[in-house]
């Protein structure tokens, strides 16, 4: 059985992106981004990849769209979240990394395991957020904190969330 985990980094109101872009720039979160997802599947919504533009190396990108005639190359598109998630089995960490509407079906899902959060200790004008995580159902695992720098304009925080066994 694969590890399902969400990777998402969020601001402290929950903002994602604007205009189909990241709104912050923290290299510091790109170069984690990286290390993470690396050799593994990284699935998204359409408007994540055209954010993205390109195929990202040493990952297998699989993008989401109601469009049967989508295409991009290096990449496999499929229909659902379900599919996504059935061409990605035989990956033992499968990662879900966005965007919003890709992450609010995954957070009401039953089948995520875990989420790698980078938190950013700023509030952005947005126009896509990330749904509100339930302490109840999600158990802070580990925590590192970082101070801005003169590369990371930001204060932030990479969190690991399991789901508790209810
Ligand atoms: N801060 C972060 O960590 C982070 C990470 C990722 C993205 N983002 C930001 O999030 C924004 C993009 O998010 P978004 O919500 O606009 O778009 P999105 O979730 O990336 O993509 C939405 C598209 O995915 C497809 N889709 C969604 N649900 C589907 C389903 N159940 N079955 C089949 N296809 C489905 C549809 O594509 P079609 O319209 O083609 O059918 C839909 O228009 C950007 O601003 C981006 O920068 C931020």
């Amino acid at each position: 059985m694969s590890r399902i985990t969400i990777i998402a980094a969020i601001a402290n109101n929950n903002a994602l992106g604007k205009d189909n872009d990241l709104i912050w720039h923290l290299p510091a979160d790109l170069k984690r981004f990286k290390q993470v997802t690396s050799g593994h599947h990284i699935l998204m919504g359409r408007n994540t990849f055209e954010s993205i533009g390109k195929p990202l190396p040493n990952r297998t990108t699989v993008i989401i769209t109601r469009n049967n005639n989508y295409k991009a190359a290096g990449c496999i598109v499929v229909d659902s979240i379900e599919k996504a998630l059935e061409v990605s089995k035989n990956d033992e960490q499968i990662f879900i990394i966005g965007g919003a509407q890709i992450y609010k079906q995954a957070m009401s899902s039953n089948w995520v395991d875990q989420l790698d959060i980078t938190q950013v200790h700023h509030s952005f004008e947005a126009d896509v957020y990330f749904p509100e995580i339930d302490s109840e159902i999600w158990e802070e695992i580990s925590r590192e904190d970082f101070s801005a720098d003169e590369k990371n304009q930001y204060k932030y925080s990479f969190i690991r969330y399991k789901k508790r066994k209810l």
